[in-house]
C-alpha cells in the first residue's frame, strides 16, 4: 500500500485526477470503479479541466459505480446517478450508454444485486476503482459488520452513517435508510484501487483502517492485503499517524 502525503483537499483532489487520468490515458477503453461523497468531487472537477484543455478523452470509458441509495429516484438531487451526472458525466464525452451504477429504484434487492453483479461481470472488471472513507471505515456501503460481504449487496445504514449523510436532505427522515453496493470481494478484484481522503474527522478512521489489525469492523483495512492500492491523504486525515 502506498501511501500518498497531500498538504490539503486541493493538493488531495490533483493527485487523485493524476492518476486517473494516467490510466485512462494508458488505457483509453479501462473500466473505472467511481466513488460519491464529498471527497473525489475534487478529483472529478479536475479531470474535468483537463477535459476541456484537450488532454482527456472519455469517449471508450466505461464506468461502474460502487453504490446507489435504495428507492431514491435518478432524478432525486441525493440520488448517486445525479450526483454522477452533475458532478462529472455531463461535462465529459463519456457515452452515457457505458456508466452503470446499481438500480435504486429496483424494489427487489435480489434482482437489482444480481442485475449489478452481472454488468460487472461483463464490462470485464474494473482497472482502476477509486473509493471515498466513511468515517466508520467503510467503502462504498460496505458498514461495519460480521464478515466481508462479497458482491453487490442490499444494506441497512448505520444510524453513523445516515447521520454522516443526513446534511445532504432537508431532514433525516428523508435520508434512505438502505442502499445498493458493491461488495468487498468485486472491490479487491479491481486491478487498482484509489482511495482518497481528507480532514482531520477522517484521522481516525485512517488509523483504524491502515494501521490497524484486518477486520470486518473495520471494512477499509481489507484493503492491506490488496497488491496495488494508493491512498492519497491530506495531512489532516494522516494526522493520527
Ligand atoms: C458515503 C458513500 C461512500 C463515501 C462516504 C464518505 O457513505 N457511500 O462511498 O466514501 O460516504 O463520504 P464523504 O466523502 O462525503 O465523507
Amino acid at each position: 500500500m502506498r501511501i500518498i502525503r497531500a498538504k490539503d483537499y486541493k493538493d488531495m483532489s490533483r493527485k487523485a485526477a493524476n492518476i486517473i487520468s494516467a490510466q485512462v490515458l494508458i488505457k483509453p477503453d479501462c473500466v473505472l470503479g467511481l466513488a460519491t461523497g464529498s471527497t473525489p468531487i475534487g478529483a472529478y472537477q479536475q479531470l474535468i479541466e483537463w477535459y476541456q484543455k484537450g488532454d482527456l478523452d472519455f469517449s471508450e470509458v466505461t464506468t461502474v459505480n460502487l453504490d446507489e441509495y435504495k428507492g431514491l429516484p435518478r432524478d432525486n438531487e441525493q440520488s448517486y446517478y445525479y450526483f454522477m451526472h452533475e458532478n462529472l458525466f455531463r461535462h465529459v464525452n463519456i457515452d452515457l450508454n457505458r456508466t452503470y451504477l446499481p438500480d435504486g429504484m429496483e424494489p427487489d434487492s435480489e434482482k437489482a444485486c444480481g442485475d449489478y453483479n452481472r454488468i460487472i461481470a461483463q464490462v470485464g472488471g474494473i482497472d482502476l476503482q477509486l473509493l471515498g472513507l466513511g468515517h466508520n471505515g467503510h467503502i462504498g456501503f460496505n458498514e461495519p459488520g460480521p464478515s466481508f460481504e462479497t458482491e453487490t449487496h442490499c444494506v441497512d445504514l448505520t444510524a453513523q452513517t445516515i447521520e454522516a449523510n443526513k446534511r445532504f436532505f432537508d431532514s433525516i427522515d428523508e435520508v434512505p435508510k438502505q442502499a445498493y453496493t458493491m461488495g468487498i470481494k468485486t472491490i479487491m478484484q479491481a486491478k487498482k484501487v484509489l482511495l482518497v481522503v481528507s480532514g482531520k474527522d477522517k484521522a481516525e478512521a485512517v488509523k483504524n483502517s491502515f494501521f490497524g489489525p484486518v477486520t470486518p469492523q473495520v471494512q477499509a483495512s481489507i484493503l492491506q492485503l490488496h497488491s496495488d492500492v494508493t491512498v492519497v491523504a491530506d495531512e489532516d486525515a494522516l494526522s493520527l499517524v
